[in-house]
């Protein structure tokens, strides 16, 4: 899946609470280059398959539920956030939770879901530049991205960051629960036989663990401008 696209990729692959969301989009303001939540692709299809009360492990409704889900990036209007609109359903928030977390990781797993949401992603290749968040972005996506960074942190700090981010939003979360799902999630999203997650060859590998996001953006665009 080569693409002779000139157009350059920054790639930020990295497990779940490595802090991919808020590097890329900073990252990808900083260069003036699109994003690609590619993770929000995963959550938009298993929320579509629990709108339709639909099995999550029947892989022949999940393919047709990826290939036909309907799923749409819109800047709000001060363009301070992007909104996931999902069937014509504005589900940014619904996504957001670790159920929906949780939904995307399962269905993550069959290759004709996938395979399905490939075109969706090749399609943010466009000038000047794309950053593109996600798992497999380095590996399989975009494998001749000149730029590819893999983040990770330790469990317990990415359970410590998610959980802050949920309680900033009222959400009630308790520290281990949030720890114990992060690891079952990285286990199942890294042991999958298709497109697990795991750093590409070629890609700079940086551990935010105890680091602040300004100097982690720092790092990151620093791979883009040596
Ligand atoms: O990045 P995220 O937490 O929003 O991703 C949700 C799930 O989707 C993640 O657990 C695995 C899956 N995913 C994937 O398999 N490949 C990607 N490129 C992005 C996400």
């Amino acid at each position: 899946m080569t693409s002779s696209s000139s157009v350059p990729v920054l790639t930020i692959d990295g497990p779940s609470g490595s802090g991919k969301g808020t590097i890329s989009r900073k990252v990808a303001e900083k260069l003036g280059w699109r994003l690609l939540d590619s993770g929000a692709l995963y959550r938009a299809v298993g929320y579509a398959a629990g709108m339709e009360g639909l099995d999550l492990s029947d892989v022949d409704a999940m393919t047709r539920c990826a290939q036909t889900t309907k799923i749409r990036f819109r800047a709000t209007t001060d363009g301070s956030d992007t909104r996931v609109v999902v069937n014509g359903h504005d589900a940014t928030d619904e996504l957001r939770t670790e159920t929906a977390g949780a939904a995307a990781s399962a269905i993550a797993s069959i290759p004709s879901v996938r395979q399905a949401l490939v075109d969706m992603q090749l399609a943010f290749r466009k000038a000047p530049g794309l950053v593109a968040d996600g798992r497999d972005m380095g590996t399989v996506i975009f494998p001749d991205a000149p730029f590819k960074v893999f983040l990770t942190a330790s469990a317990a700090e990415r359970a410590k960051r998610r959980y802050k981010q949920l309680k900033e939003k009222g959400l009630s979360v308790t520290l281990a629960t949030l720890q114990h799902e992060i690891e079952a999630r990285d286990a199942r999203d890294a042991s999958r036989t298709v497109a697990p997650l795991k750093p590409a060859a070629d890609a700079v590998f940086i551990d935010t663990t105890g680091m602040g996001i300004d100097d982690v953006v720092a790092k990151v665009l620093a791979v883009v401008q040596s």
